[in-house]
């Protein structure tokens, strides 16, 4: 496996894969890997030539009064981990090779992050679009891979790609769960005993809710709404927002038709969560 710290050299790398034919599957992550990073990594080695993971925590990313400092990180055991998928490559820049003094091009996608996580978190998605554009310009891959986990992100990075004519195809995967529902995240190492005991409730509620779809129920109050009451029924998590939006366009939806999302962003102490089910 290379381990691979310069954009240079990560170019080099593709072109000379791409040189002889072979096609590239990558997975941009911010490390401290579980298996629903991993689960991306497998994808792509299983689908491509040369399979590739990026471990950046991008600081343009998070808010002022958000996490970044405190961003869980493991670099040998999340290398250990990259080795034993077999993975070929890893790239890890350092901030100053992605942001070198000076730096003062954005990717603004419109539209799309002006609902759910986007109104939360100002500036998150500018700071996505921007890493992931400059990480796709560094790796050229073929295809990369995304989780359903993170359901905006999603949206927004297909629409870069479609918006800035990028010759690659984006691969949304399935979120993958812990056994009692809760969605992996590397920010679910922030939750205490008691608050990881609660955490479930929120994938409960998404449950329940989708029931409540799959019985014939087209109103997205109703549906919003079940979602808040069964949060509601555990005090340790509070809710901040359940919305159905349509899976593409993002735009809020009153009547469920084809193709909605059911997405949710709670906190859990100082920890926050999100999660979404496809409707
Ligand atoms: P990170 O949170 O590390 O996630 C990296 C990728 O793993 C994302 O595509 C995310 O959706 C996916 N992922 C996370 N948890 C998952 C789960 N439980 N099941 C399936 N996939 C999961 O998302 C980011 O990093 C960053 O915003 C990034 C795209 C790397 C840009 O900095």
């Amino acid at each position: 496996m290379k381990i691979i710290k310069s954009i240079s050299e990560m170019q080099a790398f593709s072109c000379e894969a791409r040189s002889t034919g072979e096609t590239i599957g990558f997975v941009p992550t911010m490390g401290y890997l579980h298996e629903g990073h991993m689960s991306l990594a497998r994808e792509a080695k299983a689908k491509n030539a040369k399979s590739v993971l990026s471990i950046f925590v991008n600081p343009t990313q998070f808010g002022p009064s958000e996490d970044f400092a405190a961003y869980p990180r493991d670099m040998d055991g999340d290398l250990e981990k990259c080795e034993k998928a077999r993975v070929d490559a890893v790239f890890v820049p350092d901030a100053g090779e992605m942001y070198p003094d000076g730096f003062s091009t954005h990717v603004d996608v419109a539209g799309v992050t002006d609902v759910m996580e986007g109104i939360r978190r100002p500036g998150h998605f500018r700071g996505v679009a921007t890493v992931v554009l400059k990480l796709f310009n560094a790796v050229m891959p073929d295809r990369a891979y995304f989780g359903q986990k993170d359901y905006q992100q999603t949206v927004v990075i297909r629409r870069m790609t479609r918006d800035l004519n990028l010759d690659m195809e984006v691969v949304v995967m399935p979120t993958v769960r812990d056994p009692d529902g809760l969605a992996m995240s590397s920010r679910n190492a922030y939750l205490s005993g008691p608050e990881r005991a609660a955490a479930p409730v929120i994938y409960k509620a998404l449950s329940e809710a989708g029931k409540l779809y799959n019985t014939g129920e087209r109103s997205a109050g109703v549906i919003a709404a079940k979602v808040r009451e069964v949060i509601g029924g555990e005090p340790m998590v509070n809710i901040e927002y359940a919305e159905v939006s349509d899976a593409e366009t993002l735009a809020p939806l009153r009547q469920i038709q084809t193709g909605a999302v059911l997405a949710v962003a709670a906190r859990i102490g100082k920890t926050r969560l999100i999660d979404n089910i496809l409707l």
